[in-house]
């Protein structure tokens, strides 16, 4: 066959060299423990018990975490869209094969959040497939903006990604201690064992990419971070303290009362605090990487964020 016709038979992304040698030891690790903590959200929660537990709830109870969990849903969903594109990039970019399995593996395991959390929602009451406030469904598509991935490396826009799952995680811990009912605990610590990983991979390409980037793409990735979690996290994804006033008073009131029943949710003030505590020590994380870290005033205040505390053993 001539040349020129092999070009045109060769489909994109061309596939060759489809890299297999391991390159990253560690990332490869994380993809075997991926394989050895698999969970499966139908079976590994018991969902009748639960069904039993929330039965005698108030309805205005039921009709919050119902809310409460399908927001979680939503949010566990978006991951995966961005996880395709990372995993299409990765095919693109001929990366090695442990970096396109764990890529994989984040999207299956968000997808389990996401169905772990649809459960809980159905047996509150019922998962809610669009949000029933008009704002929530301009936000959530805000979630992922592939035009502002692009912007950034492969690797480099990953980093950023885990840091939100560091924010998302401390959050999630606080609302696994809130949960008062088996099923809904063991949903949350199931999560945050996956998501601990996702954060694992994150330090990974910060440790091993992120000394060559140079001051400009640091800003840069400082920059996006605080962009993101502006712009559509805290407009009523990580916290509430973003959305328009009448939307942020019924938004707050549903958490709150899903939280003072135990289902597995975080008070709107606990958040701010929580997220002002998590900044502070992504910031510390990535200091010596130089990556600066904007102030978010919404949650920090207008002043000066304060000084890098130094850790007892550093
Ligand atoms: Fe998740
Ligand atoms: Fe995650």
């Amino acid at each position: 066959m001539d040349a020129s016709m092999l070009e045109e038979t060769i489909q994109n992304p061309n596939p060759y060299p489809v890299v297999a040698a391991p390159h990253y030891d560690d990332v490869w690790h994380l993809c075997q423990q991926a394989r050895d903590l698999a969970w499966d959200p139908a079976r590994d929660i018991d969902w009748e018990q639960l069904r039993g537990e929330l039965a005698d709830l108030p309805g205005e109870v039921r009709a919050a975490g119902a809310e409460w969990w399908s927001l979680r849903a939503w949010m566990e969903h978006g991951a995966t869209p961005y996880g395709a594109e990372r995993f299409r990039q990765a095919v693109f970019e001929h990366l090695p094969f442990e970096i396109k399995q764990h890529v994989a593996n984040f999207i299956q395991e968000e997808l389990r959040h996401h169905e772990a959390s649809y459960r809980i929602a159905d047996v509150l009451g019922g998962y809610q497939p669009s949000p029933r406030s008009d704002y929530f469904k301009l936000v959530i598509p805000k979630f992922h903006d592939e035009k502002e991935e692009r912007q950034m490396s492969f690797y480099a826009g990953m980093a950023v990604n885990t840091l939100f799952e560091q924010l998302s995680g401390e959050l999630l811990t606080a609302r696994y201690r809130n949960a008062r009912y088996e099923g809904i605990r063991k949903a949350c610590k199931l999560i945050l064992r996956d998501e601990a990983r996702h954060i694992q991979f994150g330090r990974i390409l910060m440790k091993r990419f992120f000394e060559a980037l140079d001051a400009e793409e640091k800003q840069m990735l400082g920059a996006k971070f605080a962009k993101k979690l502006r712009g559509s996290l805290l407009n009523g994804v990580y916290s509430v303290v973003n959305l328009v006033e009448d939307e942020r008073k019924r938004s707050g009131r549903a958490r709150a009362l899903a939280a003072e029943y135990g289902l597995g949710a975080t008070h709107p003030d606990e958040e701010v605090e929580i997220i002002a505590n998590a900044l502070q020590q992504i910031r510390e994380d990535v200091a010596p990487y130089e990556v600066p870290i904007p102030r978010i005033p919404e949650v920090e205040g207008e002043s000066d964020p304060p000084a890098r505390r130094v850790a007892a053993n550093a």
